[in-house]
């Protein structure tokens, strides 16, 4: 068992502080400390956006104040998160060198504003970021109160200008290597686009090429590589001046403009931000929180199964929602209490206290414009920090899911860039977050991952609509399934190679028709108000959005479809392959059916599930010597599950010594 902090004695308590913006007012600043210590705050993020008072002018350079925070901070028992204050640029810095800001996909470059929002190629932004990062890491680096650093701020976005348009094309050049091979694969002599020179590739403008679907998918990859590009210019400056101390970069829930798999690879320890709409009008509260269920599992996914940091979340209200309802009473807690039950060792806020004006002065906050220590938001937040020294034995604990679905960013930008079937969502989250909610509420836990990721010691597996295949994703599919894994892939599965083009003779392709022993021969759409159903054992469950029309090959069907003209044809379908079983379903299901066929994969994969009332969840964690049950009642009833007795809301953790 590994902890993240060994400096710090259970879990991290605290969050996001601008002290920045309220130099101007000591006695804040004095009631910061206090009332921190109050709500059993032990760590503090700083300097998040600071760029412009640590530098008001260039090369003039503002640290004291910084140095005196983090000092009182620490001799007060808080540690300090370090930001690098790249997430926002100050004013001298664009109008100076007017390279360093975006331009957009309609080759505008931006005005001077709002934040997350450079150009990662340019050399000027990476050199004032060197000199204000170095600056920083001399100077704080070594302090003992530092214990993490945070490389910029949700990193996001996209540039289309010049330097970045050379720099794709030096990316394409370096992938395809000759101009015949990019318009095979690019598939350009359709519309008579071929390229005669790797110097007429361009992105994706609005008003030029976005209708080759592999360049697309490359400009989607390109941006990653190129934010990656970026944090490893302001990473290596911290290892080399530092190499102690962690990195981390905040990510945001199911972000679809990074492929997080990738920038994972630079990182010691995933962070991410949280603000999911509790208590909305459009599903349960249960439901609600088995979706976040899968945002914690997909954290757990990006740092192999260790624990993650719950980096930011709101103690009440945010303020960008369409409608920000205030957390109701309980919530707070149930909802910290579920981040550290699915892995995560920090509850922490953004933000401390709320800042008096701009764009967040209604965002919710620990310490809000009253100021006081006996708010309802104050309490709860204090509460959270009582349990968490109570829990600080779970810290450093894991979670040891024998399922994983996989749910791979890539695949969902080919997905989404389909010019076919169902235009505008083909669902392919959705479908990701069903399957997982469906093991949720059977107590199985099952981690999130991306197509590259280690199956091996998984039992099941289900890859919902994996219509790309990367290299070498069929084979590590294929392994998997021989040595004795479940396998189950849905329809829309294996139709594309890594740069869209389709696989011929039969999806899903390279090689995965023979693990499923079957071949898709159509795949029908389905109007929204349309329904087939799945008939299976003599139950009907209800099939919606896409109905793919299979032919098995070495596959035994499990159930069929009811009506339209591809009745009595399979829906469900499994395959003996090597030592393990592959299992595909061929349409959309409701989740009766998505419940049924779950029931199905559990069994023959042996994972055990648990009996939980509707609207409870249950999350293990595990240090090698104890188990901690996690029982999460997010009903407004008591519930029971053995001989535990959970009161409305409630929370119960319960060890078991092995
Ligand atoms: C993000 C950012 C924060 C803040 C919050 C508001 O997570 O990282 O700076 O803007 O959103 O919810
Ligand atoms: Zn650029």
């Amino acid at each position: 068992m590994k902890k993240l902090f060994p400096q710090i004695d259970g879990f991290i308590h605290g969050g996001d502080y601008n002290p920045e913006q309220w130099l101007d007012m000591p006695e804040i600043l004095a009631k910061d400390i206090e009332m921190m210590k109050e709500a059993h705050v032990n760590c503090a993020t700083l300097g998040v956006f600071s760029w412009s008072v640590l530098e008001p002018e260039e090369g003039v350079f503002n640290l004291e104040w910084l140095e005196n925070i983090i000092n009182n901070l620490y001799e007060n028992g808080i540690y300090t998160i370090l930001a690098t204050p790249t997430g926002a640029r100050p004013a001298w810095l664009a109008h100076k060198y007017p390279e360093v800001l975006r331009v957009a996909s309609d080759n505008i470059r931006n005005h001077f504003g709002v934040r997350h929002n450079h150009c990662m190629q340019s050399p000027v932004y990476r050199e004032k970021a060197e000199i204000i990062i170095r600056k920083l890491a001399e100077r704080f680096g070594n302090h003992p109160g530092v214990i993490l650093w945070h490389i910029s701020n949700e990193f996001s976005g996209e540039c289309y200008c010049d330097k970045c348009v050379a720099k794709f094309r030096e990316w394409i050049k370096n992938k395809y290597k000759t101009l015949d091979n990019l318009n095979k694969e690019y598939w350009t002599t359709f519309w008579s686009h071929r390229y005669q020179s790797f110097d007429q590739v361009e992105p994706p403008y609005d008003n030029g090429e976005f209708s080759v679907m592999g360049l697309n998918l490359d400009w989607k990859r390109f941006t990653t590589w190129s934010m990656k590009d970026y944090m490893d210019h302001e990473i290596n400056i911290l290892r080399e001046l530092t190499p102690h101390k962690p990195i981390t970069t905040n990510y945001m829930r199911c972000f679809d403009g990074l492929d997080y798999d990738e920038m994972s690879k630079s990182l010691d320890m995933i962070s991410w931000d949280g603000y999911p709409a509790w208590n909305n009008n459009y599903e349960s509260l249960w439901q609600t929180a088995a979706d976040v269920a899968f945002d914690h599992a997909q954290m757990r996914g990006y740092g192999k199964g260790k624990p993650f940091m719950l980096m930011e979340s709101v103690p009440s209200q945010v303020n960008w929602h369409p409608i920000n309802k205030l957390k109701r009473p309980h919530i707070h807690k149930l909802s910290c209490l579920q981040a550290v039950a699915c892995g995560s060792d920090t509850v922490q806020y953004f933000q401390w206290r709320k800042g008096r004006g701009s764009f967040e002065q209604y965002h919710g906050a620990v310490v809000d414009h009253l100021g006081r220590n006996d708010t309802r938001v104050f309490k709860d937040v204090q509460e959270v920090g009582a349990i968490l020294r109570e829990l600080k034995a779970v810290q450093g604990s894991t979670i040891k899911a024998k399922a994983a679905i996989i749910f791979d960013r890539q695949n969902g930008w080919a997905i989404d860039g389909v010019s076919g079937f169902k235009l505008h969502d083909m669902g392919y989250e959705r479908t990701c977050r069903d399957w997982h909610n469906a093991l949720t509420k059977r107590g199985v836990e099952a981690d999130v991952v991306g197509c590259c990721a280690d199956l091996s010691g998984y039992s099941l597996v289900i890859a919902p609509m994996l219509y790309m295949l990367n290299d070498g994703v069929a084979e590590k599919l294929k392994n998997f399934t021989a040595n004795g894994g479940v396998l189950a892939a849905t329809y829309f599965t294996g139709y594309v190679n890594k740069n869209t083009l389709n696989y011929l003779g039969g999806f899903p392709g390279d090689g995965l028709k023979e693990v499923f022993g079957l071949y898709s021969e159509e795949c029908d759409v389905l109007y929204p108000e349309e329904r087939n159903a799945l008939v299976m054992n003599e139950a009907e469950y209800e099939l919606k959005d896409l109905c793919e029309v299979i032919k098995l090959d070495t596959a035994k069907s499990l159930g069929n479809y009811k009506s339209d003209f591809y009745a009595d044809t399979p829906v469900f379908s499994v395959n003996e392959f090597g030592k393990g079983k592959a299992f595909y379903i061929a349409s959309r299901t409701e989740s009766k059916g998505t419940d049924a066929i779950t029931d199905v994969l559990l069994k023959a994969s042996g994972i055990e599930t648990k009996e939980l009332p509707e609207g409870v969840e249950m999350h293990i964690r595990d240090n090698g010597d104890s188990e901690y049950v996690f029982y999460l009642n997010f009903t407004d009833k008591e519930q029971k599950v053995a001989d535990t007795v959970l009161a409305p809301y409630d929370v119960q953790v319960i060890k078991h010594s092995k």
